[in-house]
Protein backbone atom coordinates (compact mmCIF):
# COMPACT_ATOMS: atom_id res chain seq x y z
CA UNK A 1 0.00 0.00 0.00
CA UNK A 2 1.55 2.92 -1.07
CA UNK A 3 1.88 5.67 1.92
CA UNK A 4 3.84 8.83 0.98
CA UNK A 5 2.11 11.39 -1.57
CA UNK A 6 2.87 14.91 -2.92
CA UNK A 7 -0.85 15.84 -1.89
CA UNK A 8 -3.33 14.90 0.63
CA UNK A 9 -6.94 15.78 0.67
CA UNK A 10 -8.98 15.54 3.31
CA UNK A 11 -12.56 14.85 1.99
CA UNK A 12 -14.28 13.40 -1.21
CA UNK A 13 -17.27 16.43 -2.05
CA UNK A 14 -17.43 17.92 -5.20
CA UNK A 15 -14.31 20.67 -3.96
CA UNK A 16 -11.71 17.83 -2.54
CA UNK A 17 -12.53 15.77 -6.19
CA UNK A 18 -12.38 19.05 -8.24
CA UNK A 19 -9.10 20.13 -6.39
CA UNK A 20 -8.17 16.32 -7.07
CA UNK A 21 -9.10 16.84 -11.15
CA UNK A 22 -7.08 20.24 -11.71
CA UNK A 23 -3.63 18.35 -9.07
CA UNK A 24 -3.21 15.58 -11.20
CA UNK A 25 -3.32 16.76 -14.28
CA UNK A 26 -0.03 18.72 -12.72
CA UNK A 27 1.23 15.49 -12.66
CA UNK A 28 1.39 15.46 -8.64
CA UNK A 29 0.89 12.43 -6.88
CA UNK A 30 -2.61 12.90 -5.04
CA UNK A 31 -4.58 10.70 -2.42
CA UNK A 32 -8.14 11.90 -1.64
CA UNK A 33 -9.50 10.72 2.13
CA UNK A 34 -12.86 10.84 1.99
CA UNK A 35 -14.48 9.19 5.33
CA UNK A 36 -17.93 7.90 3.90
CA UNK A 37 -18.25 7.41 0.54
CA UNK A 38 -17.65 9.62 -2.71
CA UNK A 39 -20.07 12.65 -2.84
CA UNK A 40 -21.44 11.04 0.66
CA UNK A 41 -21.60 14.91 1.95
CA UNK A 42 -23.28 17.52 0.23
CA UNK A 43 -22.06 17.57 -2.90
CA UNK A 44 -24.99 14.75 -3.44
CA UNK A 45 -27.81 16.71 -1.98
CA UNK A 46 -27.62 19.72 -4.33
CA UNK A 47 -29.84 20.79 -6.84
CA UNK A 48 -26.68 21.60 -9.20
CA UNK A 49 -28.20 25.25 -10.00
CA UNK A 50 -25.23 27.61 -11.38
CA UNK A 51 -26.99 30.28 -10.40
CA UNK A 52 -24.34 33.39 -10.68
CA UNK A 53 -26.62 35.96 -11.23
CA UNK A 54 -30.02 33.61 -9.92
CA UNK A 55 -28.54 33.81 -6.00
CA UNK A 56 -26.17 36.80 -5.95
CA UNK A 57 -28.69 39.94 -4.06
CA UNK A 58 -25.42 42.53 -4.64
CA UNK A 59 -22.37 42.65 -5.98
CA UNK A 60 -18.83 41.14 -4.04
CA UNK A 61 -15.54 40.03 -5.04
CA UNK A 62 -17.11 36.25 -4.79
CA UNK A 63 -19.62 37.24 -7.64
CA UNK A 64 -16.66 37.51 -10.07
CA UNK A 65 -14.98 34.73 -9.10
CA UNK A 66 -18.21 32.53 -9.89
CA UNK A 67 -18.84 33.94 -13.28
CA UNK A 68 -15.34 32.73 -13.58
CA UNK A 69 -16.10 29.71 -12.46
CA UNK A 70 -19.35 29.47 -14.48
CA UNK A 71 -17.90 29.80 -17.70
CA UNK A 72 -15.95 27.13 -17.24
CA UNK A 73 -18.19 25.06 -16.97
CA UNK A 74 -18.74 24.26 -20.99
CA UNK A 75 -15.67 22.94 -21.66
CA UNK A 76 -15.62 21.15 -18.33
CA UNK A 77 -18.65 18.89 -19.16
CA UNK A 78 -17.01 18.04 -22.77
CA UNK A 79 -13.30 17.05 -20.80
CA UNK A 80 -15.04 15.32 -18.38
CA UNK A 81 -17.15 13.49 -20.77
CA UNK A 82 -14.62 12.47 -23.06
CA UNK A 83 -12.10 11.51 -19.58
CA UNK A 84 -14.57 9.53 -17.86
CA UNK A 85 -17.94 8.52 -20.29
CA UNK A 86 -20.12 10.88 -17.65
CA UNK A 87 -22.26 13.20 -18.54
CA UNK A 88 -22.63 15.94 -15.86
CA UNK A 89 -25.87 17.04 -17.64
CA UNK A 90 -24.73 20.57 -18.10
CA UNK A 91 -28.07 23.34 -19.53
CA UNK A 92 -27.15 26.57 -20.45
CA UNK A 93 -31.09 27.52 -20.83
CA UNK A 94 -30.61 29.99 -18.02
CA UNK A 95 -32.65 30.89 -14.73
CA UNK A 96 -36.03 32.40 -14.50
CA UNK A 97 -36.42 34.97 -11.66
CA UNK A 98 -39.70 35.60 -10.23
CA UNK A 99 -42.14 37.68 -8.22
CA UNK A 100 -45.35 37.85 -6.94
CA UNK A 101 -45.87 40.80 -5.18
CA UNK A 102 -45.18 44.29 -5.84
CA UNK A 103 -42.45 44.18 -3.27
CA UNK A 104 -40.81 41.26 -4.75
CA UNK A 105 -40.82 43.14 -8.31
CA UNK A 106 -39.34 46.32 -7.10
CA UNK A 107 -36.46 44.01 -5.62
CA UNK A 108 -35.73 42.12 -8.48
CA UNK A 109 -35.31 45.02 -10.59
CA UNK A 110 -33.17 46.33 -8.38
CA UNK A 111 -31.21 43.24 -8.51
CA UNK A 112 -31.42 43.74 -12.36
CA UNK A 113 -30.38 47.19 -12.31
CA UNK A 114 -26.54 46.15 -10.59
CA UNK A 115 -26.41 43.38 -13.06
CA UNK A 116 -27.06 45.04 -15.72
CA UNK A 117 -24.74 47.67 -15.05
CA UNK A 118 -22.17 45.30 -14.17
CA UNK A 119 -22.14 44.36 -17.99
CA UNK A 120 -24.84 41.00 -17.42
CA UNK A 121 -27.57 40.03 -19.13
CA UNK A 122 -30.83 39.94 -18.04
CA UNK A 123 -34.19 40.19 -19.83
CA UNK A 124 -37.03 41.93 -17.80
CA UNK A 125 -40.50 39.98 -18.76
CA UNK A 126 -44.10 40.57 -17.27
CA UNK A 127 -45.87 37.04 -16.45
CA UNK A 128 -47.81 36.77 -19.39
CA UNK A 129 -44.28 36.92 -21.77
CA UNK A 130 -42.99 34.32 -18.63
CA UNK A 131 -46.35 31.73 -19.40
CA UNK A 132 -45.59 32.19 -23.37
CA UNK A 133 -42.48 30.53 -22.78
CA UNK A 134 -43.51 28.44 -19.42
CA UNK A 135 -46.95 27.94 -19.61
CA UNK A 136 -47.05 26.31 -16.53
CA UNK A 137 -46.08 28.98 -14.30
CA UNK A 138 -49.34 30.17 -12.05
CA UNK A 139 -51.46 33.14 -12.77
CA UNK A 140 -49.73 34.52 -9.18
CA UNK A 141 -46.37 35.15 -11.06
CA UNK A 142 -46.54 39.16 -11.79
CA UNK A 143 -42.98 39.13 -13.41
CA UNK A 144 -39.81 37.66 -13.36
CA UNK A 145 -36.57 38.21 -14.92
CA UNK A 146 -34.59 35.74 -17.02
CA UNK A 147 -30.41 35.39 -16.80
CA UNK A 148 -29.47 33.37 -19.81
CA UNK A 149 -26.12 32.78 -19.03
CA UNK A 150 -27.37 31.18 -15.69
CA UNK A 151 -27.79 27.21 -16.29
CA UNK A 152 -27.00 23.71 -14.14
CA UNK A 153 -25.91 20.44 -13.60
CA UNK A 154 -26.60 17.01 -11.93
CA UNK A 155 -24.69 17.48 -8.67
CA UNK A 156 -23.86 14.05 -7.98
CA UNK A 157 -22.64 13.00 -11.33
CA UNK A 158 -19.91 16.30 -11.23
CA UNK A 159 -18.47 15.00 -7.96
CA UNK A 160 -18.06 11.24 -9.82
CA UNK A 161 -16.66 12.71 -12.58
CA UNK A 162 -14.05 14.73 -11.46
CA UNK A 163 -13.25 11.61 -9.32
CA UNK A 164 -12.98 9.14 -12.32
CA UNK A 165 -10.87 11.75 -13.87
CA UNK A 166 -8.33 13.00 -11.52
CA UNK A 167 -8.23 8.67 -10.53
CA UNK A 168 -7.72 8.12 -14.37
CA UNK A 169 -4.77 10.89 -13.81
CA UNK A 170 -3.20 8.85 -10.79
CA UNK A 171 -5.17 10.03 -7.93
CA UNK A 172 -5.36 7.47 -5.11
CA UNK A 173 -9.02 7.54 -3.52
CA UNK A 174 -9.40 6.09 -0.05
CA UNK A 175 -13.31 6.03 1.06
CA UNK A 176 -14.12 4.99 4.79
CA UNK A 177 -11.24 6.63 5.54
CA UNK A 178 -11.47 9.37 8.19
CA UNK A 179 -8.81 11.66 9.22
CA UNK A 180 -8.31 12.20 12.86
CA UNK A 181 -5.52 14.84 12.86
CA UNK A 182 -3.22 16.39 10.77
CA UNK A 183 0.70 15.46 11.68
CA UNK A 184 2.87 18.40 12.11
CA UNK A 185 6.69 18.58 12.84
CA UNK A 186 8.26 21.93 13.61
CA UNK A 187 6.26 23.76 11.39
CA UNK A 188 5.72 21.76 8.39
CA UNK A 189 2.63 19.65 7.84
CA UNK A 190 3.73 16.18 7.37
CA UNK A 191 1.44 13.72 6.90
CA UNK A 192 -2.06 12.62 8.21
CA UNK A 193 -3.63 9.87 10.99
CA UNK A 194 -6.71 8.02 10.03
CA UNK A 195 -8.36 4.70 11.22
CA UNK A 196 -6.52 2.75 8.41
CA UNK A 197 -3.16 4.49 9.64
CA UNK A 198 -1.05 6.86 8.72
CA UNK A 199 -0.43 8.69 5.39
CA UNK A 200 2.41 10.56 4.49
CA UNK A 201 2.03 14.01 2.34
CA UNK A 202 3.98 17.27 1.91
CA UNK A 203 1.24 19.49 1.02
CA UNK A 204 -2.12 18.76 3.18
CA UNK A 205 -5.33 20.19 1.96
CA UNK A 206 -8.70 20.56 3.86
CA UNK A 207 -11.61 20.29 2.02
CA UNK A 208 -14.35 18.63 4.55
CA UNK A 209 -16.95 20.40 4.03
CA UNK A 210 -18.95 20.99 6.88
CA UNK A 211 -17.16 18.83 9.11
CA UNK A 212 -14.02 21.05 8.84
CA UNK A 213 -13.57 22.75 11.68
CA UNK A 214 -11.46 20.95 13.78
CA UNK A 215 -8.60 21.60 11.00
CA UNK A 216 -9.46 24.69 9.97
CA UNK A 217 -8.96 26.19 13.96
CA UNK A 218 -5.53 25.40 13.00
CA UNK A 219 -5.73 28.19 10.71
CA UNK A 220 -6.92 31.00 13.58
CA UNK A 221 -9.31 29.98 16.21
CA UNK A 222 -12.03 32.28 14.92
CA UNK A 223 -11.98 30.09 11.69
CA UNK A 224 -15.04 27.21 11.21
CA UNK A 225 -17.58 25.96 9.22
CA UNK A 226 -20.76 24.65 10.40
CA UNK A 227 -23.89 23.08 8.89
CA UNK A 228 -27.03 24.66 7.30
CA UNK A 229 -29.12 21.81 6.42
CA UNK A 230 -31.33 22.02 3.33
CA UNK A 231 -34.25 19.37 2.30
CA UNK A 232 -34.82 18.82 -1.50
CA UNK A 233 -37.82 16.80 -2.83
CA UNK A 234 -37.75 15.23 -6.55
CA UNK A 235 -41.48 14.51 -7.96
CA UNK A 236 -41.80 13.03 -11.86
CA UNK A 237 -44.31 13.80 -14.49
CA UNK A 238 -44.91 12.85 -18.13
CA UNK A 239 -45.91 15.93 -18.70
CA UNK A 240 -43.46 18.95 -19.30
CA UNK A 241 -43.82 21.51 -16.32
CA UNK A 242 -40.62 23.65 -16.44
CA UNK A 243 -38.42 24.07 -19.31
CA UNK A 244 -35.99 25.91 -17.36
CA UNK A 245 -35.65 26.33 -13.39
CA UNK A 246 -37.30 29.36 -12.07
CA UNK A 247 -36.30 30.42 -8.85
CA UNK A 248 -37.99 32.72 -5.59
CA UNK A 249 -36.30 34.14 -2.58
CA UNK A 250 -33.94 30.93 -2.57
CA UNK A 251 -36.59 28.43 -3.50
CA UNK A 252 -36.41 26.84 -6.59
CA UNK A 253 -37.99 24.17 -9.15
CA UNK A 254 -34.87 22.88 -11.45
CA UNK A 255 -36.00 20.24 -14.39
CA UNK A 256 -34.08 17.60 -14.76
CA UNK A 257 -34.04 14.99 -17.52
CA UNK A 258 -36.41 11.91 -17.98
CA UNK A 259 -39.50 14.22 -16.44
CA UNK A 260 -38.03 14.77 -13.37
CA UNK A 261 -38.35 17.88 -10.82
CA UNK A 262 -35.81 18.67 -8.00
CA UNK A 263 -38.00 21.26 -5.69
CA UNK A 264 -35.61 22.55 -2.90
CA UNK A 265 -34.40 23.89 -0.49
CA UNK A 266 -34.94 24.39 3.42
CA UNK A 267 -32.53 26.62 5.39
CA UNK A 268 -31.57 25.39 8.92
CA UNK A 269 -28.61 26.72 10.42
CA UNK A 270 -26.38 24.48 12.62
CA UNK A 271 -28.04 21.01 12.59
CA UNK A 272 -26.05 17.86 12.00
CA UNK A 273 -29.53 16.03 11.67
CA UNK A 274 -29.73 14.84 8.03
CA UNK A 275 -33.44 13.59 8.83
CA UNK A 276 -36.29 14.53 6.66
CA UNK A 277 -39.66 15.69 8.20
CA UNK A 278 -43.03 15.49 7.16
CA UNK A 279 -43.03 19.11 7.56
CA UNK A 280 -39.89 20.10 5.17
CA UNK A 281 -42.35 18.02 2.97
CA UNK A 282 -45.26 20.07 3.12
CA UNK A 283 -43.87 22.97 3.14
CA UNK A 284 -41.60 22.57 -0.71
CA UNK A 285 -44.85 21.50 -1.99
CA UNK A 286 -46.95 24.28 -0.67
CA UNK A 287 -44.01 26.48 -2.30
CA UNK A 288 -44.21 24.54 -5.39
CA UNK A 289 -47.76 24.67 -5.73
CA UNK A 290 -47.89 28.19 -5.84
CA UNK A 291 -45.66 28.41 -8.70
CA UNK A 292 -46.58 25.64 -10.48
CA UNK A 293 -49.84 24.62 -9.79
CA UNK A 294 -49.87 21.27 -11.97
CA UNK A 295 -47.04 19.61 -9.76
CA UNK A 296 -50.34 18.52 -8.13
CA UNK A 297 -50.41 15.97 -10.80
CA UNK A 298 -46.90 15.11 -10.81
CA UNK A 299 -45.98 11.37 -9.07
CA UNK A 300 -43.90 11.36 -6.06
CA UNK A 301 -39.89 10.55 -6.63
CA UNK A 302 -37.88 10.86 -3.20
CA UNK A 303 -36.45 13.46 -0.63
CA UNK A 304 -33.44 13.74 1.36
CA UNK A 305 -31.43 15.99 3.30
CA UNK A 306 -27.81 17.56 3.31
CA UNK A 307 -25.34 20.08 5.41
CA UNK A 308 -24.32 23.12 3.42
CA UNK A 309 -20.84 24.68 4.67
CA UNK A 310 -20.85 28.09 5.65
CA UNK A 311 -18.13 30.14 7.09
CA UNK A 312 -18.35 31.27 10.75
CA UNK A 313 -16.34 33.80 9.74
CA UNK A 314 -18.54 34.82 6.32
CA UNK A 315 -15.23 34.21 4.61
CA UNK A 316 -14.63 31.63 1.80
CA UNK A 317 -11.57 29.96 3.13
CA UNK A 318 -9.28 29.15 -0.47
CA UNK A 319 -5.28 29.45 0.58
CA UNK A 320 -2.75 28.52 2.49
CA UNK A 321 -1.45 28.55 5.88
CA UNK A 322 0.88 31.32 7.16
CA UNK A 323 3.09 29.77 9.38
CA UNK A 324 2.76 25.88 8.91
CA UNK A 325 4.34 24.96 5.94
CA UNK A 326 2.52 22.80 3.69
CA UNK A 327 -0.89 23.50 4.85
CA UNK A 328 -4.08 24.53 2.75
CA UNK A 329 -7.71 24.50 3.09
CA UNK A 330 -10.21 25.21 0.47
CA UNK A 331 -13.84 25.40 1.99
CA UNK A 332 -16.95 26.80 3.04
CA UNK A 333 -18.68 26.94 -0.23
CA UNK A 334 -21.94 27.41 1.59
CA UNK A 335 -25.04 27.79 -1.28
CA UNK A 336 -22.51 27.50 -4.08
CA UNK A 337 -20.14 24.97 -4.12
CA UNK A 338 -21.10 23.47 -7.14
CA UNK A 339 -21.09 26.79 -9.23
CA UNK A 340 -17.72 27.17 -7.08
CA UNK A 341 -15.94 23.66 -7.66
CA UNK A 342 -14.12 24.00 -11.33
CA UNK A 343 -12.82 27.51 -9.96
CA UNK A 344 -11.65 26.33 -6.68
CA UNK A 345 -10.05 23.25 -7.72
CA UNK A 346 -8.47 25.71 -10.47
CA UNK A 347 -7.15 28.10 -7.82
CA UNK A 348 -5.96 25.08 -5.64
CA UNK A 349 -3.97 23.80 -8.21
CA UNK A 350 -1.87 27.30 -9.15
CA UNK A 351 -1.70 27.44 -5.12
CA UNK A 352 -0.10 23.99 -4.82
CA UNK A 353 2.00 24.90 -7.69
CA UNK A 354 3.30 28.04 -5.63
CA UNK A 355 1.40 30.89 -7.31
CA UNK A 356 0.70 32.82 -3.96
CA UNK A 357 -1.56 35.47 -6.34
CA UNK A 358 -4.37 32.42 -5.71
CA UNK A 359 -4.00 32.74 -1.86
CA UNK A 360 -7.19 33.99 -0.94
CA UNK A 361 -7.27 33.65 2.94
CA UNK A 362 -6.73 37.25 3.45
CA UNK A 363 -10.55 37.19 4.13
CA UNK A 364 -11.14 38.99 0.78
CA UNK A 365 -13.71 36.81 -0.44
CA UNK A 366 -16.87 37.98 1.38
CA UNK A 367 -20.04 35.34 1.63
CA UNK A 368 -22.73 37.84 2.43
CA UNK A 369 -24.26 38.96 -0.59
CA UNK A 370 -25.89 35.53 -1.60
CA UNK A 371 -29.59 34.49 -1.03
P1 LIG B 1 -19.21 18.00 0.97
O1 LIG B 1 -19.86 17.59 -0.29
O2 LIG B 1 -20.05 17.93 2.21
O3 LIG B 1 -17.91 17.12 1.10
C1 LIG B 1 -17.10 17.10 2.26
C2 LIG B 1 -16.68 15.64 2.44
O4 LIG B 1 -15.69 15.56 3.45
C3 LIG B 1 -17.82 14.75 2.89
O5 LIG B 1 -18.02 13.73 1.93
C4 LIG B 1 -17.37 14.22 4.23
O6 LIG B 1 -17.77 12.89 4.49
C5 LIG B 1 -15.86 14.35 4.12
N1 LIG B 1 -15.19 14.44 5.42
C6 LIG B 1 -15.54 15.26 6.44
N2 LIG B 1 -14.67 15.10 7.48
C7 LIG B 1 -13.77 14.17 7.07
C8 LIG B 1 -12.64 13.58 7.72
N3 LIG B 1 -12.29 13.91 8.95
N4 LIG B 1 -11.95 12.64 7.03
C9 LIG B 1 -12.29 12.28 5.75
N5 LIG B 1 -13.36 12.81 5.12
C10 LIG B 1 -14.09 13.76 5.77
N6 LIG B 1 -24.55 24.44 -4.60
C11 LIG B 1 -24.65 24.92 -5.86
O7 LIG B 1 -23.68 25.44 -6.42
N7 LIG B 1 -25.84 24.83 -6.54
C12 LIG B 1 -26.96 24.29 -5.97
O8 LIG B 1 -28.02 24.21 -6.60
C13 LIG B 1 -26.87 23.80 -4.65
N8 LIG B 1 -27.96 23.26 -4.06
C14 LIG B 1 -27.86 22.76 -2.80
C15 LIG B 1 -28.99 22.17 -2.21
C16 LIG B 1 -28.90 21.59 -0.96
C17 LIG B 1 -30.11 20.95 -0.35
C18 LIG B 1 -27.65 21.61 -0.28
C19 LIG B 1 -27.53 20.95 1.07
C20 LIG B 1 -26.54 22.21 -0.84
C21 LIG B 1 -26.64 22.81 -2.10
N9 LIG B 1 -25.55 23.44 -2.70
C22 LIG B 1 -25.63 23.90 -3.99
C23 LIG B 1 -24.29 23.65 -1.97
C24 LIG B 1 -23.27 22.57 -2.33
O9 LIG B 1 -23.87 21.32 -2.24
C25 LIG B 1 -22.08 22.67 -1.37
O10 LIG B 1 -21.58 23.99 -1.32
C26 LIG B 1 -20.94 21.74 -1.85
O11 LIG B 1 -21.44 20.46 -2.10
C27 LIG B 1 -19.83 21.69 -0.82
O12 LIG B 1 -18.90 20.74 -1.26
P2 LIG B 1 -17.79 20.21 -0.27
O13 LIG B 1 -16.97 19.26 -1.05
O14 LIG B 1 -17.13 21.36 0.39
O15 LIG B 1 -18.61 19.48 0.90
N1 LIG C 1 -27.97 26.89 -3.98
C1 LIG C 1 -29.16 26.24 -3.58
C2 LIG C 1 -29.21 25.80 -2.19
O1 LIG C 1 -28.23 25.84 -1.50
O2 LIG C 1 -30.25 25.39 -1.75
Amino acid sequence: MNTTYDVIIVGGGVIGTSIAHYVSKTKKRVLVLEKNTIASGASSAAAGLLGVQAEWETYDPLYDLARKSLNMFSSLATELRETTGVDIGYREKGIYKVACTLKEERHLRQTMAWQQQAGEEAEWLTGEKLREREPSVSLDVIAAVYYPTDGHVLAPELTRAFMLSAARHGTDIREYTDVHRLLIEDKKVIGVETNHGTFYGEQVVVAAGAWSTPFLRLFDETYGTYPVKGVCIAVLSEQPLLDVPIFKEGFYIVPKPNGRYIIGATVIPRSFNQSVEVGDIAELLHKAKELVPKIEYATWDTAWAGLRPQSETNYLYIGKHDEIEGLYACTGHYRNGILLSPISGYMMAELLAGNESYNNLERRIHLGSTN
